[in-house]
């Protein structure tokens, strides 16, 4: 008999056919999130589940997924995982790295160069028939050649995004728990303390995962330390940034703009955000590109498979779980 799997919403449909080939599926039909209700009565009796990061997978779920061998998530975040809830459980939970690092990265790219030369606020001017002719101070924004980056998160993401500052001859700080080579060797970029890289940076990206340490990793204090002139780039997890203290911050001018992918109660916007020029706003889609979200799905589901047959999933974020069940430790 074929695998009895459960599909969360609707994700591209080379992973689905994938699927399909070893598993009876059934798929979320409608294209929006599902109730708590729903998904604590759809993880019931499966065998694995395709699930993504707006699914909140706690012991409760867990509890209902008796006999589930995989979550398999379909993005590299997994805080919407208590992973040692499905460790306990004997629950093996996947992620997506990599395939997302270079699409994510050259969101962080789109946000900084929109913010910096005003490209939303140049449209929707432009759209309203407000432009009357060329002018010598219409619109002036930030300079992006020759300028500081400061990149807090070293990691995959992080590395992809100051590697494509190459071409703007920028001098790159960085900033994480500790010094990267790597991420020296492929970016030139120097390690400094938080304090510094706020201070001496003109545009700050954030590529952190969300943890107690790195929740509100940026609020006033953070805020205060930046340039007058400096943007700030989220398209990391929305309460990496006290979202509140950032619309005050634009509204008073203490930094010139900012881009965010992502929000602190996704999503809903802080109240006053929507109404700043000086902020852009898209909705959580730093890897949604066809070939990205393609590629997303497809790996989940190979580490959903693996676990159905018995394998170590190659992106197994609990292994521990793998290797207690097969004797191995
Ligand atoms: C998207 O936000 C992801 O974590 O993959
Ligand atoms: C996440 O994929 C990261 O390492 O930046």
């Amino acid at each position: 008999a074929k695998w009895n799997v459960y599909v969360t919403r609707l994700v591209p449909q080379p992973a689905l056919d994938l699927l399909a080939e070893y598993c009876d599926l059934e798929i979320n039909p409608e294209d929006r999130v599902l109730t708590r209700a729903e998904l604590l009565e759809k993880v019931r009796g499966r065998d694995g589940i395709l699930c993504l990061l707006t699914d909140i997978l706690d012991d409760e779920v867990f509890t209902a997924a008796k006999g589930v061998k995989i979550f398999a998530n379909v993005a590299v975040g997994f805080n919407n995982v208590d992973l040692e809830a499905a460790t306990r459980h004997g629950i093996m939970i996947s992620n997506t790295p990599g395939v997302l690092t270079e699409a994510t990265a050259d969101m962080a790219w789109a946000l900084l160069f929109t913010v910096a030369r005003r490209v939303v606020e140049g449209d929707k001017f432009t759209r309203a028939g407000k432009y009357k002719g060329w002018g010598p101070l219409l619109m002036l924004g930030q300079e992006i050649t020759g300028k500081t980056l400061g990149v807090i998160g070293a990691g995959r993401i992080g590395t992809a995004f100051a590697r494509k500052a190459k071409g703007f001859d920028m001098k790159i700080l960085y900033h994480d728990v500790q010094r990267s080579e790597a991420f020296e060797a492929a970016t030139g970029g120097t390690y400094v303390d938080k304090e510094t890289l706020l201070k001496e940076a003109d545009f700050v990206s954030l590529h952190v995962p969300l943890m107690p340490s790195t929740t509100h990793l940026i609020s006033t204090p953070e805020l205060k330390l930046m340039k007058k002139t400096s943007i700030l780039i989220n398209t990391s997890r929305g309460p990496v940034v006290d979202e509140k203290a950032l619309v005050k911050a634009l509204q008073e001018k203490e930094i010139w703009g900012a881009g965010l992918d992502v929000f602190e109660n996704e999503p809903e916007l802080a109240p006053g955000l929507a109404e700043l020029d000086n902020v852009v706003l898209c909705p959580h889609i730093a890897s949604a590109t066809w070939e990205t979200r393609t590629n997303m799905a497809l790996m989940a589901a190979n580490n959903l498979l693996a676990a159905l047959r018995g394998e170590l999933p190659p992106q197994c974020l609990n292994p521990e779980v793998y290797y207690r069940q097969h004797g191995k430790m």
